[in-house]
Protein backbone atom coordinates (compact mmCIF):
# COMPACT_ATOMS: atom_id res chain seq x y z
CA UNK A 1 0.00 0.00 0.00
CA UNK A 2 1.40 3.60 -0.80
CA UNK A 3 0.90 6.50 0.93
CA UNK A 4 -0.01 9.74 -1.26
CA UNK A 5 -1.36 12.79 0.45
CA UNK A 6 -0.40 14.00 3.56
CA UNK A 7 -4.23 14.62 5.67
CA UNK A 8 -2.89 15.50 8.24
CA UNK A 9 -0.28 16.41 11.23
CA UNK A 10 -0.71 15.88 14.83
CA UNK A 11 1.59 16.38 17.34
CA UNK A 12 2.89 12.72 17.62
CA UNK A 13 1.56 11.43 14.10
CA UNK A 14 0.66 12.37 10.56
CA UNK A 15 -1.31 10.58 8.62
CA UNK A 16 -1.17 9.70 4.97
CA UNK A 17 -4.31 8.48 2.46
CA UNK A 18 -3.49 5.24 -0.08
CA UNK A 19 -4.59 4.50 -3.16
CA UNK A 20 -7.31 2.83 -1.08
CA UNK A 21 -10.01 5.24 -0.14
CA UNK A 22 -10.89 3.56 2.83
CA UNK A 23 -7.50 3.12 4.28
CA UNK A 24 -4.77 5.38 5.80
CA UNK A 25 -1.38 5.29 6.49
CA UNK A 26 -0.20 6.41 10.14
CA UNK A 27 3.08 7.50 10.52
CA UNK A 28 4.55 7.79 14.20
CA UNK A 29 6.80 10.86 15.04
CA UNK A 30 9.22 11.00 17.92
CA UNK A 31 8.20 14.54 18.81
CA UNK A 32 6.62 15.23 22.16
CA UNK A 33 4.26 17.98 23.31
CA UNK A 34 2.64 18.49 27.03
CA UNK A 35 0.51 20.90 28.44
CA UNK A 36 -1.71 21.27 25.12
CA UNK A 37 1.70 22.05 22.96
CA UNK A 38 3.15 24.89 25.30
CA UNK A 39 6.26 22.28 26.22
CA UNK A 40 8.26 20.63 23.12
CA UNK A 41 10.43 18.07 22.97
CA UNK A 42 11.60 14.89 20.92
CA UNK A 43 12.55 11.39 22.71
CA UNK A 44 14.62 9.47 20.56
CA UNK A 45 13.12 6.15 19.16
CA UNK A 46 9.46 7.07 20.23
CA UNK A 47 8.09 6.63 17.07
CA UNK A 48 9.30 3.53 16.67
CA UNK A 49 7.94 2.43 20.23
CA UNK A 50 5.03 3.82 20.35
CA UNK A 51 3.69 2.20 17.09
CA UNK A 52 4.80 -1.29 17.95
CA UNK A 53 3.33 -0.98 21.30
CA UNK A 54 0.02 0.03 19.94
CA UNK A 55 0.05 -2.44 17.27
CA UNK A 56 0.71 -5.00 20.03
CA UNK A 57 -2.00 -3.89 22.50
CA UNK A 58 -4.79 -3.55 19.30
CA UNK A 59 -4.41 -6.73 18.44
CA UNK A 60 -4.95 -7.96 22.15
CA UNK A 61 -8.25 -5.71 22.13
CA UNK A 62 -9.20 -7.24 18.93
CA UNK A 63 -8.51 -10.86 20.01
CA UNK A 64 -10.88 -9.70 23.09
CA UNK A 65 -13.87 -8.98 20.70
CA UNK A 66 -12.99 -5.14 20.51
CA UNK A 67 -12.79 -3.93 17.09
CA UNK A 68 -10.30 -1.42 16.12
CA UNK A 69 -9.27 0.39 13.28
CA UNK A 70 -5.49 -1.46 13.24
CA UNK A 71 -4.86 -3.20 9.75
CA UNK A 72 -1.45 -3.93 9.22
CA UNK A 73 1.91 -2.61 10.80
CA UNK A 74 4.04 -1.79 7.43
CA UNK A 75 7.27 -1.07 9.01
CA UNK A 76 9.06 0.44 12.75
CA UNK A 77 6.88 3.63 12.06
CA UNK A 78 4.20 3.14 10.13
CA UNK A 79 0.87 1.16 10.26
CA UNK A 80 -2.08 0.64 8.18
CA UNK A 81 -5.28 1.53 9.62
CA UNK A 82 -8.85 1.83 8.39
CA UNK A 83 -10.37 5.30 7.52
CA UNK A 84 -12.56 6.64 10.41
CA UNK A 85 -14.19 10.08 11.27
CA UNK A 86 -12.64 10.75 14.31
CA UNK A 87 -15.42 11.53 17.43
CA UNK A 88 -13.89 14.36 19.10
CA UNK A 89 -14.38 13.53 22.65
CA UNK A 90 -11.04 11.86 24.73
CA UNK A 91 -12.20 8.77 27.06
CA UNK A 92 -10.16 8.38 30.08
CA UNK A 93 -10.46 5.72 32.16
CA UNK A 94 -8.46 6.18 35.63
CA UNK A 95 -7.77 2.62 38.00
CA UNK A 96 -6.15 5.21 40.41
CA UNK A 97 -5.49 8.30 41.13
CA UNK A 98 -2.96 10.71 39.52
CA UNK A 99 -2.46 14.12 37.55
CA UNK A 100 -5.56 16.07 36.47
CA UNK A 101 -7.37 14.01 38.55
CA UNK A 102 -5.20 14.17 41.86
CA UNK A 103 -5.28 18.35 41.18
CA UNK A 104 -8.73 19.04 40.01
CA UNK A 105 -10.29 17.14 43.47
CA UNK A 106 -7.44 18.06 45.72
CA UNK A 107 -6.06 14.75 46.63
CA UNK A 108 -2.95 12.57 46.23
CA UNK A 109 -1.53 10.22 43.59
CA UNK A 110 -1.69 6.96 44.30
CA UNK A 111 -5.12 6.48 45.47
CA UNK A 112 -6.42 3.25 44.06
CA UNK A 113 -9.96 3.11 43.15
CA UNK A 114 -12.75 0.48 44.29
CA UNK A 115 -14.07 0.36 40.42
CA UNK A 116 -12.56 2.84 38.06
CA UNK A 117 -13.73 6.31 36.26
CA UNK A 118 -14.23 7.81 33.30
CA UNK A 119 -14.13 11.17 31.79
CA UNK A 120 -14.69 12.66 28.74
CA UNK A 121 -12.81 15.72 27.12
CA UNK A 122 -14.28 17.19 24.31
CA UNK A 123 -11.12 17.26 21.63
CA UNK A 124 -10.10 20.68 20.79
CA UNK A 125 -6.86 22.13 20.99
CA UNK A 126 -7.81 25.53 20.45
CA UNK A 127 -10.20 25.36 23.93
CA UNK A 128 -7.51 22.98 25.55
CA UNK A 129 -9.81 19.92 25.52
CA UNK A 130 -12.19 20.75 28.47
CA UNK A 131 -13.68 18.36 30.43
CA UNK A 132 -17.81 17.45 29.52
CA UNK A 133 -19.82 14.94 30.64
CA UNK A 134 -22.12 13.10 28.07
CA UNK A 135 -25.33 15.51 28.31
CA UNK A 136 -22.65 18.31 26.90
CA UNK A 137 -21.59 15.94 23.97
CA UNK A 138 -24.97 15.49 23.49
CA UNK A 139 -25.61 19.33 22.95
CA UNK A 140 -22.23 19.71 21.16
CA UNK A 141 -23.47 17.37 18.68
CA UNK A 142 -20.66 15.38 18.86
CA UNK A 143 -21.59 11.89 19.35
CA UNK A 144 -24.98 10.17 19.73
CA UNK A 145 -26.55 8.37 23.01
CA UNK A 146 -26.55 5.16 21.44
CA UNK A 147 -22.41 6.24 20.41
CA UNK A 148 -21.62 7.20 23.82
CA UNK A 149 -23.32 3.84 25.71
CA UNK A 150 -21.03 2.08 23.38
CA UNK A 151 -17.81 3.77 23.74
CA UNK A 152 -18.26 3.78 27.67
CA UNK A 153 -18.94 -0.03 27.36
CA UNK A 154 -15.95 -0.67 25.32
CA UNK A 155 -13.93 1.67 27.52
CA UNK A 156 -14.62 -0.27 30.52
CA UNK A 157 -13.96 -3.56 28.46
CA UNK A 158 -10.21 -2.22 27.29
CA UNK A 159 -9.57 -1.50 30.87
CA UNK A 160 -10.17 -5.26 32.03
CA UNK A 161 -8.29 -6.36 29.26
CA UNK A 162 -5.66 -3.82 29.18
CA UNK A 163 -4.60 -3.79 32.96
CA UNK A 164 -4.77 -7.46 33.30
CA UNK A 165 -2.04 -7.82 30.64
CA UNK A 166 0.38 -5.21 32.01
CA UNK A 167 -0.20 -6.82 35.48
CA UNK A 168 1.26 -9.99 34.12
CA UNK A 169 4.38 -8.05 32.51
CA UNK A 170 4.95 -6.23 36.15
CA UNK A 171 3.00 -3.05 35.32
CA UNK A 172 0.41 -1.07 36.96
CA UNK A 173 -2.31 0.47 34.58
CA UNK A 174 -3.05 4.15 36.12
CA UNK A 175 -5.30 5.42 33.49
CA UNK A 176 -5.34 6.44 30.26
CA UNK A 177 -7.08 8.12 27.12
CA UNK A 178 -8.46 6.41 24.16
CA UNK A 179 -10.30 7.85 21.03
CA UNK A 180 -12.82 6.10 18.83
CA UNK A 181 -13.47 6.27 15.45
CA UNK A 182 -16.73 6.00 12.81
CA UNK A 183 -16.42 3.55 10.11
CA UNK A 184 -18.64 4.71 6.72
CA UNK A 185 -21.30 1.79 7.59
CA UNK A 186 -21.54 4.15 11.38
CA UNK A 187 -19.91 1.66 13.56
CA UNK A 188 -17.65 2.70 16.39
CA UNK A 189 -13.89 1.53 16.82
CA UNK A 190 -11.33 2.18 18.47
CA UNK A 191 -8.70 4.29 17.02
CA UNK A 192 -5.55 6.52 18.04
CA UNK A 193 -3.07 5.10 19.90
CA UNK A 194 -2.47 3.26 22.84
CA UNK A 195 1.17 4.08 24.22
CA UNK A 196 3.18 5.55 27.04
CA UNK A 197 1.98 9.08 25.64
CA UNK A 198 -1.56 8.21 26.21
CA UNK A 199 -1.13 6.09 29.86
CA UNK A 200 0.02 6.30 32.91
CA UNK A 201 2.24 3.01 33.44
CA UNK A 202 4.16 2.66 37.30
CA UNK A 203 6.40 -0.34 37.99
CA UNK A 204 4.34 -2.57 40.01
CA UNK A 205 6.72 -3.25 42.94
CA UNK A 206 8.50 0.79 43.18
CA UNK A 207 5.63 2.70 41.87
CA UNK A 208 8.84 3.92 39.43
CA UNK A 209 7.05 6.09 36.30
CA UNK A 210 7.22 4.50 32.90
CA UNK A 211 5.52 6.87 30.90
CA UNK A 212 5.26 10.18 29.71
CA UNK A 213 4.98 11.94 33.07
CA UNK A 214 8.81 11.30 33.02
CA UNK A 215 9.13 13.93 30.15
CA UNK A 216 6.23 16.09 31.35
CA UNK A 217 7.85 16.59 34.65
CA UNK A 218 11.41 16.95 33.77
CA UNK A 219 12.07 13.64 35.88
CA UNK A 220 15.11 12.04 33.55
CA UNK A 221 14.98 8.97 32.00
CA UNK A 222 12.22 9.43 29.41
CA UNK A 223 13.84 7.63 26.54
CA UNK A 224 14.82 4.30 29.47
CA UNK A 225 11.22 4.44 30.24
CA UNK A 226 10.10 4.10 26.89
CA UNK A 227 12.03 1.17 25.95
CA UNK A 228 11.40 -0.62 29.68
CA UNK A 229 7.76 -0.63 28.52
CA UNK A 230 8.66 -2.07 25.03
CA UNK A 231 10.80 -4.73 26.50
CA UNK A 232 8.43 -5.77 28.86
CA UNK A 233 5.26 -5.80 26.49
CA UNK A 234 7.10 -7.13 23.55
CA UNK A 235 10.43 -9.09 24.74
CA UNK A 236 12.84 -6.67 23.06
CA UNK A 237 14.60 -3.14 22.88
CA UNK A 238 14.52 -2.76 18.84
P1 LIG B 1 -4.58 13.71 32.96
O1 LIG B 1 -4.41 13.16 34.33
O2 LIG B 1 -3.57 14.77 32.59
O3 LIG B 1 -5.98 14.15 32.67
O4 LIG B 1 -4.29 12.49 31.94
C1 LIG B 1 -5.04 11.32 32.00
C2 LIG B 1 -4.48 10.31 30.99
O5 LIG B 1 -4.70 10.75 29.67
C3 LIG B 1 -2.98 10.08 31.11
O6 LIG B 1 -2.75 8.68 30.99
C4 LIG B 1 -2.37 10.79 29.96
C5 LIG B 1 -3.47 10.83 28.94
N1 LIG B 1 -3.48 12.06 28.17
C6 LIG B 1 -3.36 12.02 26.79
O7 LIG B 1 -3.19 10.95 26.21
N2 LIG B 1 -3.41 13.20 26.11
C7 LIG B 1 -3.60 14.40 26.69
O8 LIG B 1 -3.63 15.42 26.01
C8 LIG B 1 -3.74 14.42 28.12
C9 LIG B 1 -3.94 15.72 28.84
C10 LIG B 1 -3.69 13.24 28.82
Amino acid sequence: MEKTVQLYEGKAKKVFATNDENLCIVSYKDDATAFNGEKKGTILGKGVINNRLTNRLMRLLMENGIPTHFVEELNDRETLVKKVSIVPLEVIIRNISAGSFAKRYGVGEGIVFKNPTIEFSYKNDELGDPLINNCHALALGLATEPEIETIKNYAFKINDILKAFMLEHGIELVDFKLEFGKLPDGSIVLADEISPDTCRFWDVKTHEKLDKDRFRRDLGGVEDAYNEVMRRLLGDTK
